[in-house]
């Protein structure tokens, strides 16, 4: 029996966070060799917010660059561009066309992303999730690495391929492969560094909030010594009065490689005066060697851009045959 199939992708909006990376992309590089990868950077999703066109391409290659520093391999992993792939826009129409509106007016995090775009809300901030699911289905994906806030997706994922699998396949023979979500329990929702209640986002106008993979030494420094605590001594964590404590522990065992029993013995005496510089090194150190891989990945334009042309041709072989199945169980034509 071949591999299972892996396909995830992040958004090329602003810069890539501790969240994306301990929810995500290091989940991906550590269990990379057990699977067939395909890691998309997202960017028809990324102008269902008003976007800036002068930067979506630096963006979408900066997104790749990051890939290739946090250690995703050629060895077992495709890396391409979404619009690369005509694919995804196709097969969204076809399930835009079989999914219930009200499916998607539920979204938790359309509901969010609305409120803040106010009047200005694009029919494609409604249709980000059914993108989404073309992304998976396309790739007969059996398995999602996301964090926590991606659950209610991956579900509607699942839902819509029912769906068709119902109306247009039968039980022997379905359309299209029911994925499943990995949800790492530690890391799944890193939180803000200035409110311990709220997600790390990139959305965020506060550049306080996050950690950034690339921010400097003195960026770390200055955004964990002004970051949230409480006042308490001795730390510890799921402690529901003390999000931040909570949250920054967390922080430090994933930055550490630490078990998180080892880190509750070691922080259980000590205060935020003695803990702050501790994390502040341990980020410091963890982050360096990526940002040192992508500065080298960025002197080579041409390699990074031979790497996306190669990821492209493997992702359509795979999605325009998944295509051309949905198309016929639809009842399409294909051009012979
Ligand atoms: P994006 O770019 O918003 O997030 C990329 C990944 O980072 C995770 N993440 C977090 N994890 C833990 N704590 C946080 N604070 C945090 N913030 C973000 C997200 O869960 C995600 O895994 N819709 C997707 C992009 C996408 C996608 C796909 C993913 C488009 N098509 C197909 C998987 C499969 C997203 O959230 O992007």
């Amino acid at each position: 029996m071949g591999k299972q199939r892996v396909l995830s992708g992040v958004q090329p909006t602003g810069n890539l966070h501790l969240g994306n990376y301990l929810g995500a992309i290091r989940n991906w590089v550590e269990a990379q060799s057990q699977y067939d990868n395909f890691f998309c950077v997202v960017d028809l999703h990324a102008i269902t917010v008003p976007h800036n066109p002068a930067t979506l391409k630096s963006d979408t290659y900066k997104i790749a660059a990051l890939y290739l520093a946090c250690g995703i391999d050629l060895e077992y992993s495709t890396i391409f561009v979404q619009s690369h792939v005509s694919a995804h826009s196709e097969l969204t129409w076809l399930l835009n066309c079989i999914t219930p509106l009200n499916w998607l007016e539920r979204m938790i995090q359309f509901k969010e992303k609305a409120i803040k775009q106010g009047e200005n809300v694009s029919v494609g901030l409604l249709d980000y999730p059914v993108l989404m699911a073309a992304d998976i289905l396309l790739y007969d994906a059996d398995k999602v690495p996301v964090g926590e806030d991606q659950k209610q997706h991956l579900e509607l994922t699942r839902d819509i391929a029912v769906r068709i699998n119902d109306q247009f396949g039968n039980p022997e023979k379905p359309v299209l492969k029911l994925p499943e979500p990995i949800i790492r329990k530690e890391g799944a929702r890193v939180m803000s560094l200035t409110d311990g209640t709220k997600k790390m986002s990139k959305s965020e106008p506060s550049e306080m909030s996050r950690l950034n993979l690339l921010d400097s030494p003195e960026e770390i420094q200055k955004k964990i010594k002004r970051c949230k605590t409480d006042p308490l001594k001795g730390l510890e964590f799921d402690n529901p009065q003390r999000p931040e404590c909570n949250n920054l522990l967390t922080l430090y065992t994933l930055l550490s490689d630490k078990k998180k029993e080892e880190v509750a013995l070691e922080c259980q005496d000590m205060g935020w005066g003695q803990f702050k510089p501790l994390l502040t090194e341990t980020a410091i150190t963890a982050l360096k060697p990526i940002q040192t891989k992508y500065q080298q990945v960025m002197q080579d334009k041409g390699y990074l851009e031979s790497v996306l042309r190669e990821g492209r041709q493997q992702a359509e072989a795979i999605a325009n045959e998944t295509l051309a199945r949905v198309k016929k169980a639809l009842g399409y034509s294909l051009p012979s």
